[in-house]
């Protein structure tokens, strides 16, 4: 198993791994063009050169991250790599300075599992809003929103 950084060529892997979760509003949909803006974000997860499963830590303001677009091949499930990815995350949310993390998931109880505590999205600054707006799922996705520190 190894956890790196992408290179451009990875973005249509990581958009087919994606979009059959979010095609069934499992998590939500990332054009292409937003992935391709956001491939320095993530951290993919490959087993023997395939890729398994990736993760994004996004620079939202000041002190604070975004953890999104967690995903593991359904295949590849319960094998420990969704919880490598989060652990993958947090390290590198410490290391460029990051206290706290949040995510907003429809699968609240794994993030908890990793020591995240739910929260009233309204906690959120204004700057997440931003993006929401632009969801065809806006203001009703659905998701929880979690935050724990790093
Ligand atoms: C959420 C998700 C990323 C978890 O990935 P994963 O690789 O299955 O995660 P893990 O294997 O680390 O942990 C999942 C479960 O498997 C268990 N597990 C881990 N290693 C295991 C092993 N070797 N044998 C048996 N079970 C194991 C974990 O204890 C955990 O148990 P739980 O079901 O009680 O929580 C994955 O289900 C997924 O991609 N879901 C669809 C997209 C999604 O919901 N993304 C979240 C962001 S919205």
């Amino acid at each position: 198993m190894r956890i790196r950084k992408p290179k451009i060529t990875d973005i249509n892997a990581i958009h087919q791994l994606i979009k059959p979760f979010a095609e069934a509003r499992r998590m939500l949909a990332l054009p292409l063009g937003n992935l391709t803006e956001r491939l320095r974000d993530f951290l993919l997860l490959e087993v023997d050169g395939e890729l398994i499963g990736a993760v994004a830590v996004h620079i939202v303001w000041e002190d604070l991250v975004e953890i999104r677009s967690l995903a593991v091949r359904p295949e590849r499930q319960k094998q420990g790599y969704g919880s490598a990815l989060i652990d993958a995350a947090l390290t590198e949310a410490r290391e460029i300075g990051a206290t706290k993390v949040f995510t907003l998931t429809f699968v609240p109880e794994f993030f908890q599992k990793h020591g995240f505590a739910v929260i009233d999205r309204h906690e959120l600054p204004h700057k997440v809003w931003q993006d929401c707006t632009h969801c065809p799922l806006f203001p009703d996705c659905g998701e929880t929103a979690l935050t724990r520190s790093v």
